[in-house]
C-alpha cells in the first residue's frame, strides 16, 4: 500500500464523515461498464482509452475540460431504441439532452427522429439536414416566430401545449395553407421522481393540458374543431431519470382511456400516443437502468393489453428518450490543480471546470462517479469532493466519492455519463469557456462542438 500524500483525509468507511455514498470500490481502477461508454477501457499503461485514443493524448491535443463522445456507442444505443421499438413505433431522440449537427446525422442514418423544443434546436435539425417530417416540435410557449418557422419547413408534428397554442397553430397552417400534424400534451396526474412516482389529483405545473377535471377532452374537441389541424393523436410525458415502469404504466393506461373517451364523443380513433421520455441511466454502480427492449415491452404490452379492453385499435407508439441514448456515451475529462485536506470531513479536488460545464449537482443534488484515469493507483481510497473553479461554495461535480489518496496536480479525472444535460446547460459563468465535445470512434477523435474561446465572448460584448 503507497503512502498518502495527504495524511488528513480521511481514508476508510469507518471513519467516513455523514453523507450519502457508497462503500469505496475494492479497486478503485476498476472502470463499471455500467457508467463508462462502451469503448472506454484502461491500455496497457493504465490510462484511461476511449474508442482506443488513451487520454492523455486527447487532453493534449483538445485540453481539459472537455467532453468526450464515444460515437459508435452512440450510434448503437439508437439502434438499440430502434429495434426494440421496431418497425410499428417511433423513437424520437430529445435533443434537449445534447444536440449538433453531427448528432443529427448520426440520429438520421440511424433511423431515428427527433423532437426539438425551440428555434435554435429547429434550426440546428434542419441544418444538418433533418427531414423535416421526422421532426417533433415541443414547448410550453413556442413563439409565433418558431411555429411559423416549424409549419413552413413541414414538421411531422407540433406538440400542442396550451389553448392558446390549439389556435396560434391552427391560424397559423390555415395561412400556409396546410393542415398541421398536432398531437395534443395532456398532463396525466403521474408526478415522477427519481426513484419514485407519486399520483396526484390535480397538476401544478406550466406543461401540459391536465386530464383529471376535463380540460384535454376540451382540447381535443377544439383541436377536432379546426380546420388547420390535424390531430394525430395524445403525448404524456411524466418525468426524467425515472427507472420505475410503474409511472408509465399509469400514464399509458390513462392515455388509452382517454382515446375510448375521444372514440365515443366523436367518433374517431386517434392512430398514435407518445410516452414521453424520462428512462434513467446508471450515473453511480447504484443505479440499474432497464434496457430499451424491456422498456418496449413493458409499454407495448399495457398499451395492447388496455386497447383491447377499451376495444380499440392499438395505436401507433413513439418516445422519446434523450438522456438514456445520449446520458452513458461521454464523460468529462478534467485537470486536477488544488487539493485541499479537511480534517474529519473530506479531501476537496478542484478541477479546471465545475458548475459551468456540469450544473446538474448544483441544481437537482446528482450523483455522479469519478475516476483518476491518467494513470492507476494502488494508494488507498481517499473520500473526495471534487469541486470546481467558480466562486460559489455550491460549485461541486461530484459530491461524494472516492479516489486514490496519492492524487496529485496535474492527474485527469474523468466524470463518466456526463453526455445528456451537461454541455447543453452549460453556461459562462464566470466568463468559463464552455468545452469542446469531441467525437471519439475507432482510433480517430474530431471536435464536433468547439471550445469557447475569450474572442467569442468580446463578440458577444459589443460594449
Ligand atoms: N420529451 C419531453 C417532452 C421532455 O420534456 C423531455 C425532457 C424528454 C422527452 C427527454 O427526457 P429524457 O429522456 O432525457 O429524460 N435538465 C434535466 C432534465 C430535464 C428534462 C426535460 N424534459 C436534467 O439534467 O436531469
Amino acid at each position: 500500500m503507497s503512502r498518502s500524500a495527504h495524511p488528513a483525509g480521511p481514508r476508510h468507511a469507518d471513519v467516513l464523515p455523514e453523507g450519502h455514498y457508497s462503500a469505496p470500490a475494492a479497486d478503485l481502477n476498476a472502470l463499471d461498464e455500467k457508467v463508462w461508454s462502451r469503448t472506454v477501457t484502461r491500455d496497457a499503461d493504465g490510462a484511461l482509452t476511449v474508442g482506443g485514443i488513451a487520454v492523455a493524448r486527447l487532453a493534449e491535443e483538445f485540453g481539459t475540460p472537455a467532453y468526450f463522445l464515444d460515437e459508435s456507442d452512440f450510434r448503437a444505443r439508437c439502434r438499440a431504441w430502434a429495434d426494440a421499438f421496431g418497425p410499428d413505433a417511433d423513437v424520437f431522440y430529445a435533443g434537449k439532452a445534447f444536440l449538433s449537427r453531427a448528432v443529427v446525422r448520426w440520429l438520421k442514418e440511424e433511423g431515428l427522429n427527433l423532437d426539438v423544443c425551440s428555434g435554435g434546436e429547429l434550426t440546428t435539425a434542419l441544418d444538418a439536414g433533418m427531414p423535416a417530417e421526422r421532426i417533433a416540435f415541443h414547448g410550453n410557449n413556442k413563439t409565433v416566430a418558431e411555429i411559423e418557422r416549424a409549419v413552413e419547413a413541414g414538421v411531422g408534428r407540433i406538440v400542442l401545449d396550451s389553448f392558446q397554442e390549439i389556435v396560434r397553430v391552427a391560424h397559423i397552417a390555415q395561412r400556409h395553407g396546410v393542415r398541421q400534424r398536432v398531437q395534443i400534451r395532456v398532463t396525466v396526474g403521474v408526478e415522477a421522481h427519481t426513484h419514485e412516482f407519486i399520483a396526484t389529483a390535480h397538476e401544478d405545473q406550466k406543461f401540459g393540458i391536465a386530464l383529471a377535471d376535463g380540460q384535454a377532452a376540451e382540447a381535443v374537441r377544439r383541436a377536432l374543431s379546426l380546420d388547420g389541424l390535424e390531430l394525430i393523436g395524445v403525448h404524456s410525458h411524466i418525468g426524467s431519470q425515472i427507472f420505475d415502469m410503474a409511472g408509465f404504466e399509469v400514464s399509458a393506461r390513462r392515455v388509452v382511456q382517454l382515446l375510448a373517451e375521444i372514440r365515443d364523443e366523436h367518433g374517431v380513433e386517434l392512430p398514435e400516443i407518445d410516452l414521453g421520455g424520462g428512462l434513467g441511466i446508471a450515473y453511480t454502480s447504484d443505479d440499474d437502468p432497464r434496457e430499451p427492449h424491456e422498456i418496449a415491452k413493458a409499454l407495448s404490452d399495457i398499451v395492447t393489453r388496455e386497447c383491447e379492453s377499451a376495444k380499440l385499435h392499438t395505436p401507433r407508439i413513439s418516445v422519446e428518450p434523450g438522456r438514456a441514448i445520449v446520458g452513458p456515451t461521454a464523460f468529462t475529462l478534467y485537470e486536477v490543480g488544488t487539493i485541499k485536506p479537511l480534517e474529519g470531513l473530506r479531501t476537496y479536488v478542484s478541477v479546471d471546470g465545475g458548475m459551468s460545464d456540469n450544473i446538474r449537482t448544483a441544481l437537482y443534488d446528482a450523483e455522479y462517479s469519478v475516476a483518476l484515469v491518467s494513470r492507476t493507483s494502488d494508494a488507498e481510497p481517499m473520500l473526495v469532493r471534487v469541486v470546481g473553479k467558480h466562486c460559489e461554495s455550491g460549485d461541486i461535480v461530484v459530491k461524494d466519492a472516492f479516489l486514490p489518496a496519492d492524487l496529485a496536480p496535474g492527474d485527469l479525472i474523468a466524470v463518466p455519463a456526463t453526455g445528456a444535460y451537461c454541455r447543453s446547460m452549460a453556461s459562462n459563468y464566470n466568463h468559463a469557456l464552455r468545452p469542446p465535445v469531441v467525437a471519439v470512434r475507432e482510433g480517430e477523435a474530431r471536435v464536433i462542438v468547439r471550445r469557447e474561446t475569450e474572442e467569442d465572448l468580446l463578440r458577444l460584448d459589443v460594449g
